[in-house]
């Protein structure tokens, strides 16, 4: 019977215990079982923060000297005059991209570039023809005909003049690819009609650029 009792006791401290604590305000929730996993904390990815100091093993940068699986190998050359002489070393590191990829890169360059280049490459885009980007490149003309990739890729990494940097809307991959397809449109501008090898559009402005080409 004392067993019994001290039992029904102990239940009953604990009952009163349990309902006091959930009569709280009704905004109020209560007490929190284990906070971490209810409340985790928002990582802002790019904001600046100081996690790297609380937690040793937040690290918010790739570990140097690594490469992100599948990706091309860093650009070594920093952005300053000697690193743009330099840059006419550089080599292509894709194979020649086949008719599919090279669609995709003529995609690309028209989305990202013909604005102001003009899908004939010829600076004949709405914002260089309506005045809002000064001095745009025609890249037909002979000095970028004859324009190393290497410095190509440095200067749309990079930006130049008024062009700005492509290095955060195309991957290093992407931007390799758009060179091939600058470069392939180029020697098809130079050797004539091989630029009718495009999409019909690109024909079209191939050949209007072939009149501008000198
Ligand atoms: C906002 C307009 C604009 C866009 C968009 C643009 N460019 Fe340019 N680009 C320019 C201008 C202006 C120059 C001339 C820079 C100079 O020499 O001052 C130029 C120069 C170049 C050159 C010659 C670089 C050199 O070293 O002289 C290449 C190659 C080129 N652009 C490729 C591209 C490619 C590829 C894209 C798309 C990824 C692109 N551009 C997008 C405006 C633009």
């Amino acid at each position: 019977m004392k067993k019994i009792r001290i039992i029904l006791s102990f239940v009953m401290i604990i009952g009163v215990i349990t309902i006091m604590d959930s009569c709280g305000s009704k905004r109020d929730p209560g007490r929190t079982y284990m906070p971490d996993m209810a409340y985790s904390r928002a990582y802002e990815a790019y904001a600046p923060n100081n996690l790297a100091k609380e937690d040793v093993n937040y690290v918010p940068y790739p570990v140097e000297g690594t490469i992100r699986r599948g990706d091309l190998f860093p650009y070594p050359l920093p952005n300053d005059t000697n690193g743009y002489r330099m840059s006419a070393q550089i080599k292509d590191p894709l194979p020649p991209l086949d008719s599919n990829q090279m669609k995709e890169a003529a995609r690309l360059f028209n989305i990202n570039c013909a604005i102001c280049h003009g899908e004939g490459m010829n600076a004949q885009g709405p914002l260089a023809t309506g005045g809002k980007v000064p001095a745009v490149a025609n890249l037909t003309l002979t000095q970028y005909v004859k324009m190393p990739v290497g410095t190509m890729f440095h200067s749309v990494t990079y930006g130049k003049g008024n062009m700005g940097s492509y290095a955060s809307q195309l991957t290093r991959k992407q931007r390799w690819m758009v060179i091939q397809y600058v470069k392939q449109h180029q020697l098809a501008g130079a050797s004539g009609s091989a630029a009718a090898t495009d999409s019909t559009k690109a024909g079209a402005s191939g050949s209007s650029d072939s009149t501008a080409a000198k």
